[in-house]
This record gives structure tokens, C-alpha cells and sequence, in this order.
């Protein structure tokens, strides 16, 4: 099984380019869905997710052309299926959009139901509402989320909790109802924005996203596009974050600075010097870290996203800090892993209690989910002697050539298939 080898000790330093947002870029693809005329989707980060997503969308007819790595044509007019498989959604619980996507055009969806994962139960109740309000039976039978209606039309809907997934589903199928949409509590991170511009350039009339309230006028039908999507802005904050913690100096470029305003808030906060110019951010950890308090919270609070980056900074800061998780109710599982190398952290319930250690060493560890696996990557670049990360599947999930992006940084690691390869590079790591 692939993993990634890593001999900590160097600074990372240089410059690194920002690829596309995944989580834009899964709500755009959905969203393409919902016109039978041709988009083109630059900028596409060429990540596992994407790559699954892509491979549902074809599942049901969607035409998807890759015209490179970034670039896609996408033509829905040959649907001839209105049913996601299980498979996919195991894969990437980001297949529910579709749910939005094509009961918003074609009045009818069925996707498997998505299951809890390891950062909590993830429950849908919140999309459910929202395709109700619009008008919309939805049921869940064998294990299938079957939405269809008769009319779709606008309504006034509250969402119980700030949920960027209803956001974006109740969002696209609102599109395309008849009458007016308000979506109150919306979510308003800016994928959120993203996907409201991009359905805009469709003709769609959406006002209001980023805020906390947004107005949606449905339109009957929508047109192609050409549409660029944002800079990630987690996989900008996780450069930034190892960067702090290899006592580096990295340039992130192709990034909106200003999505990263609370993750350089927090770099300012323990001690890096931050500079801001129009597309890039320059971190530099000039001197030890400090210690600070964060409490994870909807954009454009600091981002659950980069909890466990900010974690493992702080488990090598001066000083006790204080993490709390406010989103989801089991984000700290990789704090097991991060304590074999070294770090004095004590979890109780949703809050961190850390103690800042002289150091890290290294250890073999495993990646549980998506930003923790990309953490303790992190953690190893800073760590005394040799790591080994496991099931690094989950880290390639968000991540593209990071591993690549990394080593241009001049991080020492590799991904190693075998444990020959991993001796290979043990030799010639020294
Ligand atoms: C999106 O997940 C992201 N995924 C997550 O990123 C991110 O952590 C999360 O937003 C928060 O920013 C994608 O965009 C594909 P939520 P989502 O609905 O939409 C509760 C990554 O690493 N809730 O905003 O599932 C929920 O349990 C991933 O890229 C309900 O109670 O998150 C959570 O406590 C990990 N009912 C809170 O709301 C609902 O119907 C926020 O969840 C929906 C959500």
C-alpha cells in the first residue's frame, strides 16, 4: 500500500502554486448538470475526489471531455439516469449535490444515502428540509435518498444549523424552481460564493451568497458557461501552516488572500511574519512559536478544515494552547497518532489541551481522514529521524501532488510503495 516517507528537519522554503478549491469544484461539476448546453471548467484540482465525481456524473450519461489535467468540457444533454450508485457515494459523500443538481432540472434524483465518516455522523436532515420546502416528496427506502416533485417551487427556508452542504444543494435546486428562494443561516465560505457565481454565468439569479442570507429567483432553464474556480484556500492554509512548523519561509501563490484572512490571523497570532500581496501570502518563522487559543467556526471564522494543522503547530509552541472543535463532534482521532511522536495533548470532549513539546521524532503513523492525514505529513517534516504515513489514500483524496509540491519546498519525502522503497529512501535520507 503507497505511503509516504518522510526525514524531518528541514525548512520548508520557496514558493508553491495553489490548485483549484475542492470543495468549489465539487459543487460546480454538480451544477454543470443542470443545462443540456456545453460548460467548460478550468482550473479543476486534479484530486481523488474529483476524479470519483467525475466518474458518477459519466455513470448517468454526463459527457465529460478532459481537455488537460485543470480543464473539462461538460455536456449533460444525454442523461438517461436519474440514480447515483451506492459505490460512488461510499467514495465521495459530495455525490449528493447531484441530489440538488438534478432534482432541480429534471424534478427527480436518487442517491444512496451517505454514511458518518471519521470526522463525525454527517447527518443530511438540513438537505431534506430544504428539497421539502421547495416541494419536493424526498423518502429513503434500501438505503436510497429518493427526491422527485410534481413542481418545485420557492420558498423561505431556515437552515437549523450553518451547513455549507444544504447550502449548496438547497441552492442548486432553488435555481431552477419557480418563484422566489430565501435561504436564511446559509453557509458562507467562499465555495459557497463560487458555486453561486458560476451558476449566475448560467443565468441563474442568485444574490446574497456569503452572506448569511440568500435570495434565489428560479429560472426555467440555464446555459453553458466558461467558469474558472477559486484558489483552495485549506490547501493554501496547510502550505502556510508547514511552513510555520519547519521553521520555513513559503510563498503560497495563486491564492485570494483575503479567504485566508483568519489561518494568517492565527500565523500573525504564535509568532510568523505574514505578508500579503494581491495573489500570494509569504509566511516566514523567524522565531519560536507561541502558544493562542481557536475555536473552529463557519467561514469566515478559522476553519475546521486546518484544525489539525494548527494542532500539530501548537503541540511544538511555547506554552499551553487551547483548540477548540465547534463543527464536527470527532475531529481529534489523529491526536493518538500525533502523540507518538511526541506531543503533549489532552482531549476532552470537543476541546484540545496542549502543551507545547521541545520536539517531535519520528514514527509511522496513519492518516484517518483527509486534513489529519495532510497534519501529520506536516508533523513529520518537523519531526527528528524517519516517518512513515499510512493510507495516505485519504491525504490524495484533497491534495494534488502534494508529496511533489512538497519536495519543491525541499521537504525530504517520498511516496514508497514496498519496503524495499522505504529502505531505498532510509539510505538515502542517512
Ligand atoms: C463541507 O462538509 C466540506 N466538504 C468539509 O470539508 C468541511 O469540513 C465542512 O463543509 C465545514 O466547512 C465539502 O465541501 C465536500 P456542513 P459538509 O454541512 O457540507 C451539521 C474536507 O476536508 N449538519 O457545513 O458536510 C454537520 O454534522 C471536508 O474537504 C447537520 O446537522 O459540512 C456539522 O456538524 C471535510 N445537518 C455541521 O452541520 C445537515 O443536514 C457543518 O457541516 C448538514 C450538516
Amino acid at each position: 500500500m503507497e505511503q509516504y516517507a518522510i526525514k524531518g528537519g528541514n525548512p520548508l522554503v520557496g514558493e508553491v502554486e495553489i490548485g483549484g478549491a475542492k470543495n468549489a469544484a465539487l459543487a460546480i461539476l454538480a451544477a454543470a448538470t443542470m443545462t443540456d448546453e456545453t460548460v467548460l471548467i478550468e482550473n479543476l484540482p486534479d484530486v481523488r475526489d474529483t476524479k470519483v465525481l467525475i466518474q458518477a456524473m459519466e455513470s448517468i450519461g454526463v459527457i465529460v471531455n478532459r481537455i488537460d489535467r485543470h480543464t473539462v468540457k461538460i455536456n449533460a444533454s444525454h442523461i438517461h439516469d436519474l440514480t447515483i450508485e451506492d459505490d460512488y457515494i461510499k467514495k465521495i459523500r459530495a455525490s449528493y449535490y447531484l441530489l440538488g443538481a438534478l432534482l432541480g432540472k429534471y424534478r427527480k434524483a436518487e442517491v444512496s444515502l451517505p454514511g458518518g465518516c471519521n470526522i463525525g455522523l454527517r447527518p443530511i436532515d438540513q438537505h431534506i428540509k430544504g428539497f421539502r420546502a421547495l416541494g419536493a416528496n424526498v423518502r429513503i427506502e434500501h438505503g436510497l435518498i429518493i427526491t422527485e416533485a410534481e413542481e418545485l417551487r420557492g420558498n423561505h427556508i431556515y437552515l437549523d444549523v450553518v451547513s455549507v452542504g444544504a447550502t449548496i444543494n438547497v441552492m442548486m435546486a432553488a435555481a431552477m424552481a419557480t418563484g422566489k428562494t430565501t435561504i436564511e443561516n446559509a453557509a458562507k465560505e467562499p465555495h459557497v460564493v463560487d458555486l453561486a457565481n458560476f451558476l449566475n454565468s448560467m443565468g441563474a439569479d442568485i444574490k446574497g451568497a456569503g452572506t448569511d442570507v440568500i435570495r434565489i429567483k428560479g429560472v426555467s432553464k440555464l446555459h453553458g458557461s466558461e467558469y474558472t474556480i477559486i484558489p483552495d484556500q485549506i490547501e493554501a492554509g496547510t502550505f502556510m501552516f508547514a511552513a510555520a512548523v519547519t521553521k520555513g519561509d513559503v510563498t503560497v501563490k495563486n491564492v485570494i488572500p483575503k479567504h485566508l484572512e483568519s489561518i494568517s490571523a492565527k500565523l500573525l497570532e504564535i509568532g510568523c511574519e505574514v505578508e500579503e500581496s494581491d495573489d500570494a501570502v509569504r509566511v516566514v518563522a523567524a522565531k519560536p512559536l507561541g502558544h493562542t487559543h481557536v475555536k473552529t467556526l463557519p467561514y469566515p471564522g478559522f476553519p475546521t478544515d486546518m484544525q489539525p494543522q494548527i494542532v500539530v503547530a501548537l503541540g511544538l509552541s511555547t506554552g499551553t494552547s487551547i483548540v477548540t472543535e465547534s463543527i464536527f463532534e470527532n475531529r481529534f482521532k489523529y491526536v493518538d497518532e500525533l502523540t507518538r511522536m511526541g506531543a503533549n495533548i489532552k482531549v476532552e470532549g470537543n476541546t484540545a489541551i496542549i502543551d507545547g513539546a521541545e520536539r517531535y521524532t519520528g514514527a509511522s503513523i496513519t492518516a484517518p481522514d483527509l486534513r489529519a492525514g495532510a497534519a501529520l505529513v506536516i508533523a513529520g517534516l518537523a519531526a527528528e529521524g524517519v516517518s512513515v504515513v499510512d493510507d495516505i489514500k485519504f491525504i490524495e483524496r484533497g491534495y494534488e501532488d502534494f508529496h511533489i509540491k512538497l519536495q519543491s519546498l525541499g521537504a525530504q519525502i517520498d511516496k514508497v510503495n514496498t519496503e524495499r522503497e522505504l529502505q531505498k529512501f532510509k539510505l538515502k535520507v542517512g
